[in-house]
């Protein structure tokens, strides 16, 4: 499977990454910019979330992995956190017919054990209505920590009493089909991970925008591609041996 992984993102140097990853971060500020409450930004920021799902689809980006909610978002102020998990649950009830359309599989990855009933019974429904599309894989990730990622994928071996393998352990992770980013995009100025996919993106082109989330639109995506473009993805080897091998 690694190996696997390995080849396919090779292949995919051309002009698309099979799969982008995105920490949208910036919300806040966005709002606090123009004299509004906090929460108006994660309003506009979901806006935007759809808006790079459509473009993605369109570019025939295959997977998209958006980092909605971390395991340490919990620590915000309780308004905050209950009108996020009110805009999640509204916003799979809204959109996941257009998403079915548009022929997305929407999988939400994360622990979610966390959520209430409600909230859970929204994400089964939307998971169920796009299970069978092979159009866009979109995972959103809620309540997701790549070190809860890992731990729990240690976990599920440790219960079926597997040996601990690189192979075993990624076959676990919540991500589909062992699949990592070759692009991971962070706006808002930040340049950190903030616990999103610590093992998957072992080998992701990272890329930092200033621009805040609600700001970055269809043509700033296209912006990251392009610079993920001039990279060479080396994955240990030297430049010269990857040069070689896309002759
Ligand atoms: C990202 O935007 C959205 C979530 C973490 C839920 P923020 O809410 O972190 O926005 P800033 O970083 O405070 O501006
Ligand atoms: C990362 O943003 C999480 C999401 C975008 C969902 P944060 O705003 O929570 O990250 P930190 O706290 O600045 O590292
Ligand atoms: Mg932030």
């Amino acid at each position: 499977m690694l190996k696997k992984n390995v080849s396919e993102q090779n292949k995919s140097n051309q002009s698309v990454p099979q799969h982008i990853a995105i920490i949208m971060d910036g919300n806040g500020r966005w709002a606090q910019a123009r004299g509004k409450k906090r929460v108006m930004g994660h309003k506009a920021g979901m806006e935007r979330a759809r808006e790079m799902a459509e473009v993605c689809g369109e570019l025939g980006v295959k997977y998209l992995t958006l980092f909605a909610f971390s395991s340490e978002n919990w620590n915000r102020p309780k308004d905050e956190v209950s009108f996020l998990m009110e805009l999640f649950a509204t916003s799979l009830n809204n959109e996941s017919k257009k998403l079915n359309k548009n022929n997305v599989k929407l999988t939400i990855v994360g622990d979610k054990d966390g959520f209430d009933s409600k909230l859970r019974k929204a994400i089964d429904k939307a998971e169920a209505l796009t299970a069978n599309n092979n159009g866009l894989y979109l995972q959103i990730a809620a309540n997701y920590g790549g070190r809860w990622d890992i731990v729990q994928a240690a976990q599920a071996l440790a219960v079926k009493g597997r040996e601990i393998t690189e192979q075993a352990l990624q076959s676990e992770l919540v991500t589909a089909d062992g699949s990592e980013p070759d692009l991971l995009i962070r706006t808002g100025g930040e340049q950190r991970i903030s616990n999103f996919l610590l093992w998957q993106a072992a080998y992701s082109e990272l890329y930092f925008s200033d621009r805040l989330w609600p700001d970055f639109d269809g043509d700033a995506l296209k912006g990251a591609i392009a610079d993920f473009n001039q990279r060479q993805r080396r994955f240990g080897k030297t430049g010269e041996q990857v040069a070689s091998e896309s002759h």
